[in-house]
């Protein structure tokens, strides 16, 4: 029997103690006011028991990691279109590269860089009654939580800074990969990205990805194939030009955000939330990365 509680402890004890947290990001400025040393941790252990330190409870921007809540919501309305237009090769470049997606023509390499998220936004926008509305109802259910928003500061703050997005939508739109307007998937993307979310409601709302398609609640919102897809493209391309690094030292599908989140798992066994907001130079928690470090190998809990 593994002891996670003190295993968290002894987490929390040695990356409290790293002196270089990593850098605030401040290209969306709204997200920069957050505290450095915050640190949290929320375990979902399949079965069994949850368990939790730091700030485990307290909101911060999910950023990236929605990207995988929206793809889940895109593949279970219309999964043929989304492997039509995004592939599933990792990019082996920054999440906001733009070059790339020239010489391919418009067909971003995966749904978690920029440019796929945005397909995938183009396809939520296309295929809900109330997009925005939608979505969040999709992540409350998810997370079983009603108390989940957007926040719509940092939407604004990205809507007026975010110049590379708008760049890597009219890119798409130029090689026929967007059907609705640029402006309106760019307000449901900064949108999706600036929920407002726990360690506790990430891993809850990531519960479905490590039990089959199965939320908490029990309710199949994607097949079991789906969700093995998803966590390939997880482990593959959560990390951007880090998946390889993140694979190497953690072991784990996983995504993260510039919020400083990361949630991780290892599917019929446990889903972890971290969040640390420095981030290292590739945009993901540095301390949250080390934090996961320490618990597979202090566990011995990986896919390898
Ligand atoms: O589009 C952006 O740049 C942000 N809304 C999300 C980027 C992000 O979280 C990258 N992940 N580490």
């Amino acid at each position: 029997m593994i002891d996670f509680k003190s295993v968290l402890k002894d987490i929390q004890h040695t990356v409290t103690q790293i002196e270089d947290k990593g850098e605030v990001a401040n290209y969306i400025p709204e997200l920069q006011h957050v505290d450095k040393n915050a640190f949290g941790i929320y375990l979902n252990v399949i079965g069994s028991e949850d368990f939790e330190i730091g700030q485990s409870q307290t909101k911060f921007s999910a950023q990236s990691i929605t990207k995988v809540l929206s793809l889940a919501l895109a593949v279970s309305k219309n999964a043929d279109e989304v492997w039509k237009r995004v592939d599933v090769e990792p990019s082996g470049n920054p999440f906001n590269h733009i070059s790339l997606l020239e010489v391919e023509n418009g067909f971003p390499r995966n749904p978690f860089i920029n440019s796929g998220a945005i397909v995938i936004a183009d396809i939520l926008v296309s295929s809900l009654k109330n997009p925005k509305q939608d979505f969040l109802e999709f992540v409350r259910l998810l997370a079983n939580d009603n108390d989940i928003h957007y926040d719509t500061k940092v939407a604004q703050s990205e809507k007026n800074t975010g110049f590379k997005n708008y760049a890597i939508a009219n890119l798409l739109k130029s090689f026929d990969n967007l059907n609705n307007d640029v402006d309106v998937v760019l307000d449901f993307y900064f949108h999706q990205c600036s929920l407002y979310m726990s360690c506790e409601q990430l891993t809850n709302a990531f519960f479905l990805f490590a039990n089959h398609g199965r939320c908490l609640s029990n309710k199949l919102h994607i097949s079991a194939s789906q969700a093995k897809r998803i966590n390939a493209i997880m482990l593959t391309c959560g990390f951007y030009d880090e998946a390889g690094e993140f694979a190497f030292e953690v072991g784990l599908p996983g995504k993260s955000g510039v919020g400083g989140g990361i949630v991780a798992l290892l599917p019929n066994k446990f889903i972890i939330s971290v969040w640390s907001p420095g981030l290292n130079p590739k945009g993901n928690s540095k301390i949250g990365m080390s934090a996961l470090e320490l618990f597979t190998t202090k566990t011995n809990l990986s896919i390898f």
